[in-house]
């Protein structure tokens, strides 16, 4: 094992030299053309219906993402990031070739998706990375409907803010009414004065702080701001899904003069319910579904405002034309819940995840490949800030030690304790979980979810039955988090 470490590492190293290559077009033919201008409605590129296999191809392009000066050299699916939405219907096979054009190995994850273990896409657990060149065929049954996405789980710290990501949409067999469906991906860029992206990926101080942040939030890979309208008409209904894939940041999003429903957390219904305090939580990697009622009259508009930064509009709600309905519609019904077996706590397994590290962290000791150190250490030495039950992992270790074990149909229970002073946004691979609880207190609804927000210093318990055989990452989505050491695994036995 230790020589396998050994082993990966060299090919790391030979994939690092590789970075020298002339850039990979993606293969695709011409780069599809940059969305110009302030409409972004229909911005998200989509796929010829009925291709099968669906190809998607990750390389290296270059798009705008300033409206000003020139165009930014990007790692893109497809020639375009975000790449294009895939459209499922629950119960569909999906049958996707994934078409390697970097200079570097990848892998596709499917985030969220129930998929056998082995169509999980994480290098070294589930499959080998795919090499420059190289393709792998990922076929699944698509259970769950929902808001998915797509991103390497290889070297995701440094592939996925580069611009590999997109979403992924199953539709309900008995979808919302609604007038019209709006995808929205929020991310960031980190660019420098000539647009070029600032290639700073795998800083220390990233992992151990809050992570690699952009200066350019975007959405559906342009720069966002008040100049991106979203156009509706008075009385309009429409479902915005909403997917944060940036690599750290989180959102806090508030539309002004609208009151949305919140239908599904992380592709799964509930029941539909006001934004709380009227401002959207969404951390990295999560989704939010809202069905939004066009309230305003002609002529008005309203921002789209994230208040984690300060107050920053990412986009503008502007309505026009003529009323759709007399009167605004009023709660939207719940949709059919995904199959989910129901964790029974009286007779749960109780585990435990404690977090400890972070540069400013307390005195925090942890074990690197069976060796204990303290956190300064395990940084200095080990490129590591972050312990998971004290432990530092690497993020693609190929001898995980599993955080625990659990047998097929066991119902449990985890309570995971951030000792640390940075919020985390936990996902975990294979399976849905039931929040409980967070900081201690019940949660009125016990979403079901696929990655919760753990505030700094608070506390989260969550519960499922074990139902995917397999060994699943748990990881934060801070991707920096997750490469400096919060990435772990649990396995299901059949
Ligand atoms: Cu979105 Cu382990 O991934
Ligand atoms: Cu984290």
């Amino acid at each position: 094992m230790r020589l396998a470490r050994r082993e990966f590492l060299q090919s790391a190293g030979a994939a690092l030299g590789a970075l020298a290559l002339p850039s990979v077009s993606s293969g695709t033919g011409p780069l599809a053309p940059s969305p110009a201008g302030g409409s972004i409605c229909t911005a998200l590129p989509a796929l010829p219906a009925g291709a099968s296999p669906i190809e998607l191809v990750a390389g290296v392009c270059r798009q705008r993402i300033r409206a000003t000066g020139p165009e930014t050299p990007v790692w893109a699916f497809n020639g375009t990031a975000p790449g294009p939405t895939l459209r499922f219907r629950q119960g569909d096979t999906a049958d996707i070739l994934v078409r390697n054009a970097l200079p570097q190995v990848t892998t596709v994850h499917w985030h969220g998706l129930r998929v056998p273990n082995a169509m999980d896409g994480v290098p070294h657990v589930t499959q080998p990375p795919i090499a420059p060149g190289g393709t792998f065929g990922y076929r699944y049954r698509v259970e769950d409907a929902g808001t998915y996405w797509y991103h390497p789980h290889q070297s995701s710290f440094e592939q996925v803010p580069r611009g590999l990501f997109g979403m992924l949409v199953v539709e309900e067999r008995k979808p919302l009414p609604v007038d019209r469906e709006v995808l929205w991906v929020l991310a960031d860029c980190k660019l420098a004065d000539d647009n070029r992206q600032v290639e700073d990926f795998g800083r220390i101080l990233d992992f151990g702080t809050e992570g690699r942040h952009g200066n350019v939030i975007t959405l559906n890979g342009t720069a966002a701001g008040p100049h991106r309208r979203l156009e509706l008409r008075p009385g309009e209904r429409v479902r915005l899904r909403l997917l944060n894939a940036a690599s750290a940041r989180a959102f806090l999003v508030e539309f002004t003069g609208h009151a949305p429903w919140i239908v599904s957390y992380d592709g799964q219904p509930v029941r539909p319910h006001p934004v709380p305090d009227g401002r959207l939580l969404l951390g990295a990697g999560q989704r939010t579904d809202l069905v939004i009622d066009g309230t305003g009259a002609a002529g008005r508009s309203f921002a789209v405002r994230d208040h984690r930064r300060g107050g920053f509009d990412i986009a503008t709600i502007a309505y026009g034309g003529k009323p759709v309905r007399p009167k605004v519609l009023s709660r939207p019904a719940a949709i059919a819940p995904n199959r989910h077996a129901e964790p029974d706590l009286g007779r749960a397994t109780d585990h435990y995840l404690v977090f400890e590290g972070g540069v400013k962290g307390a005195p925090a000791i942890g074990k690197v490949d069976g060796k204990a150190l303290d956190i300064e250490e395990i940084m200095a030495r080990h490129g590591l800030a972050w312990t998971m039950n004290y432990t530092a992992q690497h993020e693609h270790a190929m001898m995980h030690e599993p955080l625990f074990r659990m047998r097929k149909g066991e119902h449990v229970t985890v309570k995971m304790i951030n000792n640390t002073d940075f919020e985390h946004p936990m996902h975990l691979h294979g399976h849905f979980f039931r929040v409980l609880a967070l900081n201690d207190v019940a949660t009125r609804l016990r979403e079901w979810r696929d990655t919760v927000m753990i505030d700094p210093r608070g506390s989260c318990d969550i519960a499922f039955v074990a139902e995917n055989v397999g060994e699943w990452m748990f990881h934060c989505h801070i991707l920096d988090h997750a490469a400096g050491g919060m990435m772990g695994t649990v396995v299901v036995e059949g």
